[in-house]
């Protein structure tokens, strides 16, 4: 069977995995090294020459990344926002314009408007579900990329990728994909029309809370080629115990989100029915908008839900800081459920923008604990409303 045509879970455990031929150790050995002995000058033993350039390591992770999203070149950064960085300076060049979501990750946003606005690259905010705001925002510029987060942070929105694949391709601009929420277990953005995968590894991928980092995966020679130029002239990569971790995490990555999604959907179901929530944001849900959107893009709809309260901001507050087995902290889509008030924490940075995230909203990433365990908490806190 060649490595194509093995299901997603095979690919996940072996693609970049090969045994070490020497000693046969299983898992390929971690390597440290910054740089590499040439038998003369510039002859490369396996074109290996500075740890900035290439490491073997890093480079188990990044085959292991392109055969999880089919895609054929990955690349790994020392963080998402790195990636995300390294992708718009590879791709766009001042006087460019980037079309993203209006409900995007904060981080991303202040990336792209306040660093590298500042160098030249417009940006127009619009709602992916509106197609001809959409159009009429590319249309009004120089549009080099369509930028989508799908599923959204926090919002949860869910946006047609084949559809707005469409769109910005007959305008001559590049869709770029941020699976960070999905992970390449649920949704495959390069099967669906994306030119770029983007990822913060940190999330799901890496999957355990002890590791940060990103990824840029593509389909295209020529977008493999600019990217890998800036990865190695930039110099952004993830070191050696990094690509390690992420490698490890990554191996489970489908098994780690069936649990996820299980639970998530009870998480949500539980939330619907408590007279103290105003609205539960979680696609699996059939009153989301976009559930049959999410139905037909991704194969499970994932661990992460959002949750309005009745009482406002001070109800969000009293149920944040009161679970116990949820850990108040930013960050996602690790194996412990974690708990975070995006208007303070994780979105602090689009405060007063139209990326702003409402007050009375939780950001649950809700972990692989018993369900039992993770509804009981929930009840202990509602308690204290
Ligand atoms: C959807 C999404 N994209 C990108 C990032 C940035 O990743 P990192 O924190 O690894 O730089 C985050 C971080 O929270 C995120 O949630």
């Amino acid at each position: 069977m060649s490595e194509n045509t093995q299901g997603f879970n095979t690919r996940a455990v072996h693609a970049g995995q090969a045994f070490e031929p020497r000693t046969g150790a299983v898992v390929p050995p971690l390597h440290f090294s910054s740089t590499y002995a040439q038998d003369g000058i510039g002859n490369l033993r396996a074109g290996y020459e500075y740890g900035r350039g290439g490491n073997p390591t890093r480079d188990a992770l990044q085959e292991q990344l392109a055969a999880v999203e089919n895609g054929t070149h990955a690349y790994s950064f020392s963080s998402g926002l790195a990636a995300e960085d390294s992708l718009i300076r590879a791709l766009a060049e001042p006087g460019d314009h980037i079309v993203l979501g209006n409900d995007a990750y904060g981080g991303t946003y202040r990336l792209i408007s306040k660093v590298l606005g500042g160098w030249g690259i417009g940006n127009t905010p619009v709602d992916m579900s509106d197609h001809a705001a959409l159009k009429a925002a590319i249309a009004a510029n120089k549009t080099r990329l369509v930028w989508v987060e799908t599923p959204s942070n926090p919002m949860m929105r869910i946006t047609d990728i084949a559809a707005v694949a469409a769109i910005a391709h007959e305008a001559g601009a590049l869709l770029v994909v941020d699976n960070t929420f999905a992970s390449p277990a649920l949704q495959r953005p390069l099967d669906l029309g994306a030119d770029v995968v983007v990822h913060s590894t940190t999330k799901y991928i890496g999957g355990h809370s002890d590791v940060v980092g990103g990824a840029i995966v593509v389909k295209d020679p020529v977008l493999a080629e600019a990217i890998g130029f800036i990865q190695f002239a930039v110099g952004a990569v993830s070191g050696p115990m990094d690509a390690f971790l992420t490698t490890r995490g990554l191996k489970t990555l489908g098994v780690r989100m069936r649990t996820h999604s299980e639970n998530a959907m009870a998480v949500a179901s539980w939330l619907a029915q408590r007279p103290e929530v105003e609205a539960v944001h979680y696609p699996g849900l059939e009153s989301h908008p976009e559930h049959e959107l999410a139905k037909k893009q991704m194969s499970g709809f994932g661990g992460m839900v959002s949750v309005q309260f009745a009482g406002g901001e001070d109800a969000a507050r009293i149920v944040a800081e009161a679970t116990r087995v949820f850990t108040l902290a930013e960050s996602l889509g690790g194996i412990e459920s974690l708990m975070n008030y995006p208007s303070e924490m994780t979105h602090a940075s689009v405060k007063g923008t139209e990326l702003a995230v409402p007050v009375n909203l939780l950001r649950l990433s809700v972990g692989i604990e018993d369900i039992a365990d993770l509804i009981a908490d929930l009840e202990q806190a509602f308690a204290k409303l």
